[in-house]
């Protein structure tokens, strides 16, 4: 399976933070942000990436991360989303590089500690999400569950003004090769985008979208303050000290 990262958009929500770099080169504790998606990926043997970026600060990538050896990567390449047409479409991009296989797809500012070697090792086709319980669930996908059938996922709707369940469906996913196609018969959204979300609706009414459940820490980092939580929580991980050491000064 090829690995895909995607980091584009401007990160407006960050501004003045991304005024002179892309959201996805920003600090978590040690390492540029981006390294941890990439590092999710190596750990569970996928060594051929391409990163999705877009935005002024494209070519700032290439000064990080290189060829990707020093990361693990046998194979890195690059692709440029021209415009903010959401995370469907800066997928789309990757049609070739996929090369009619299965690809596995992080959204760059996604950190987590989950393993997700054991999914991509048994995935048989389809779409796999990974769900994480979260408190505030209308910030992100939410899945519906079948109430006859609680293992069942109905539909996924996107940032729910209720959410029907406490769950966030993590950027992180599964696609067999058929995720082009789905893409190519989606619409925008009302803010103009090309949701991902509407991409796995189509794998649910095929009947064809699995869900796992991401066991350990996950957040986005697009907002000061999940950035500033992705922050504490990888200090105090890579460290072994309580959060608390880091802030004796206050
Ligand atoms: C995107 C997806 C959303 C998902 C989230 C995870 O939201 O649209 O379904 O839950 O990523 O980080 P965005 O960050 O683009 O608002």
């Amino acid at each position: 399976m090829r690995g895909v990262i995607l980091a584009g958009g401007l990160g407006s929500r960050l501004y003045p933070l991304t005024y002179a770099t892309n959201k996805h080169l920003l600090p978590i504790y040690n390492m540029p942000m981006i390294f941890y998606p990439i590092r999710t990926l190596v750990e569970a043997g996928i060594t051929e990436v391409i990163v999705v970026t877009g935005g002024p600060h494209a070519g700032d990538f290439i000064r990080v991360l290189k060829n990707g050896k020093e990361l693990g990567l046998k194979h890195l390449e690059y692709a440029y989303q021209e415009h903010e047409g959401g995370i469907a479409q800066a997928l789309a991009l990757c049609e070739d590089f996929a090369d009619n296989g299965c690809v596995a797809v992080i959204l760059g500012d996604n950190t987590t500690d989950a393993n997700i070697s054991e999914a991509v090792r048994s995935f048989e086709g389809g779409a796999r999400v990974f769900l994480r319980r979260v408190p505030d669930p209308e910030r992100f996908g939410v899945p519906v569950f079948d109430p006859q059938d609680p293992s069942r996922i109905v539909a996924i709707e996107e940032k729910p003004a209720q959410p029907k369940s406490q769950f966030a469906v993590t950027g992180l996913y599964l696609y067999d090769q058929h995720v082009f196609d789905y893409i190519r018969t989606i619409i925008p959204s009302r803010r103009g985008e090309l949701e991902i979300t509407d991409v796995n609706n189509r794998y649910i009414q095929e009947g064809k979208l699995t869900w796992a459940e991401l066991n350990g820490f996950w957040s986005d980092a697009g907002t000061f303050e999940s950035l500033y939580r992705s922050n504490a929580y990888w200090a105090q991980k890579v460290t072994g000290r309580p959060c608390e050491d880091f802030t004796r000064y206050f």
